[in-house]
Parts: structure tokens; sequence; C-alpha cells
């Protein structure tokens, strides 16, 4: 897997885009409280396919609520969400991923104390359609392990840290053999919630490198505070504050949407310029 330029990548998504038009995921009026505070409140939003869609808003604005609803980590209290066209709001977490829906950095937990090379051969196990066994012929398991060692290389994880125990990796490493882990199980639709939080600068580019060569391949919702990460990948973007989506569409046009200006007035949090956010969104400070 290697880097494809933007042009590549929207050729992909035109090529995704003529199979159906039906978006890869669609959600419908959905609310979430939290007692009485409304964290969610009537959002519909459309994933389409092959699309990189970037979910940005100030702190405590609903987006990993958001995230936990589509992923089936919450159960809204209205609203319906739909999975290439199947009605999956009553679904759980394990048929939606199941179904195609991966959420990294939840489903996907690294186990520590096994190799990089292990925790991805247990990955595609887990989702080949053949079970593991004994009895599996000494060519199938190169096989495996050549797409294990494919998978690690597209995700930058160099050949000398195969065999370390993948709880030692350095954090970004880590983070990284955890994104080769939720793309192992060949999702549709792909939820990230701020898969970059906590690297360096460079560390972000190498990952969003990674996210872009899947462009065109697979859904991505993607909660990301780094504007420059967001401008660089989306190919649409929604606009959540205080649980309401208030804009959807290109980079250029939520630069120049004054809604969303005005709704980050205040908050100390730039869309533009990607200033970082001082406050949560409802004056309640750090957000959970
Ligand atoms: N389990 C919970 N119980 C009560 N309130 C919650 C819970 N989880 C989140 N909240 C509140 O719901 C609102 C939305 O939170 P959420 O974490 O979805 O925002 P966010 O946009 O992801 O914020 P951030 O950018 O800081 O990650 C916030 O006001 C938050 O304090
Ligand atoms: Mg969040």
């Amino acid at each position: 897997m290697t880097s494809v330029s933007r042009e590549q990548g929207l050729a992909r998504l035109a090529a995704a885009g003529q199979t159906s038009s039906r978006p890869a995921l669609q959600a419908r009026g959905l609310v979430k409280r939290y007692g009485a505070l409304l964290a969610t409140d009537n959002v519909s939003l459309d994933v389409a396919q092959g699309e990189i869609h970037a979910l940005i808003g100030p702190n405590g604005a609903g987006k990993s609520t958001l995230i936990q609803l589509l992923s089936g980590g919450l159960a809204p209290d209205a609203g319906s969400l739909h999975l290439h066209g199947e009605d999956v709001t009553t679904w759980p977490m394990h048929r939606r991923v199941k179904a195609g829906l991966a959420r990294s950095f939840q489903i996907t937990s690294i186990f520590p104390r096994l190799s990089v090379e292990e925790n991805l051969l247990l990955a595609i196990q887990a989702n080949a359609t053949e079970r593991f066994g004994m009895w599996r012929p000494r060519s199938r398991n190169l096989e495996l392990l050549g797409q294990a060692h494919q998978l690690a290389d597209g995700c930058q994880l160099p050949r000398s840290q195969w065999g370390v125990a993948a709880g030692t990796l350095p954090h970004a490493q880590q983070r990284k053999l955890e994104f080769a882990l939720a793309i192992a199980s060949r999702p549709r639709v792909l939820l990230l919630d701020e898969p970059m939080a906590g690297m360096g600068p460079e560390d972000t580019v190498a990952l969003a490198d990674l996210i872009e060569s899947l462009k065109g391949q697979l859904a991505i919702l993607l909660v990301e505070h780094d504007m420059d990460t967001v401008f660089r990948l989306a190919d649409r973007v929604s606009v959540l504050v205080y649980g309401r989506c208030i804009a959807t569409g290109t980079p250029e046009q939520i630069r120049a949407d004054e809604s969303v200006q005005k709704a980050y007035l205040g908050t100390g949090h730039d869309p533009v310029s990607g200033a970082s956010p001082k406050a949560d969104a409802r004056g309640q400070g750090a957000a959970a």
C-alpha cells in the first residue's frame, strides 16, 4: 500500500461511485441525550462510498458521541442508521462490525504481549472465511503470513519491529498497528475518532498518508481537530456544534461558510486556521 495522489484517489472515488449511488452510511435524525444534555441533536449525515468525510467541531460538540451512535457503542434515543441501504439501527456493535462497519481504536485492540506479526495474523485469521486450524496446509500459512507482512509494510511498520511485543512499541507505532488491525477486518466503512491524537507532526503526516492511500477504497468518517489534515484528506466535511450538524460541504465550501465561522466564534477554535480550542463549546471546560 503506498500513498496515492489526490487525483488518483478522486478517480477511485468516481469509480466507486459508479457501482452504486447509495451512501455507504446514512444517518437520519439521530438523537442522544445524557440526562438533560442533548449531545446529538437530530443529526442526519451521509458518508458516500469511497469518500473521506471529516467530522469537525469544537470540544464537546458531540463528535465522539455521534461516532459511538454509528458504531453501535451507544443506542440512539431517536433516529435511524442505514449501512449500504440496510437498516442497522438496532444492531449491536459486533453485528455492525461483521457487516463491514469498523471503528478503529476501539474494536481492534492490540494484544500487548504478542508480536506485531502475531497481532496481524490473528486479525487476518479472524476475518478469514475458513477457520484457523492445525491441518491447514503450510502454503496457506505462508499466504496469511504474506498478507500480514504486506499489511505491516503498507502501514509503515518496519521489518525490524515485526517480532517485537506490540506493547513495547512507541505510541505512534502502536497507533499504526491499530490502524493495520482495523484494515485487516476489511471494513467497508471505517470510523476514525482522532487517530492522530498524541502524535508528533511527522507521525501525523505519516498516518495521514496512510489514510489517504485508502481513499476511494472504502468510506471513512474521520474526526480530526487538525485542520491541515482535515483539508488535506477530506472530500467533504460536516460541522457539529452543540450536537447539531450545521453544515456539510467540500472543504472549500466549509471554509467559506459564514454559519461555520460564526459557530466557531468565541470557542477559540478556528476552522480555517486550525487554532486549538480553548474551551468546550458548551462552556464546560475540557470535554469527556
Ligand atoms: N457519558 C457521558 N455522560 C454525560 N455526558 C457526556 C458523556 N459523554 C459525553 N458527554 C457530554 O456530551 C457532550 C458531547 O461530548 P463528546 O465527547 O461527544 O464531544 P466531542 O465533540 O467528541 O468533544 P472532543 O472534541 O473534546 O472530543 C459534552 O458536553 C460532554 O461533556
Ligand atoms: Mg471526542
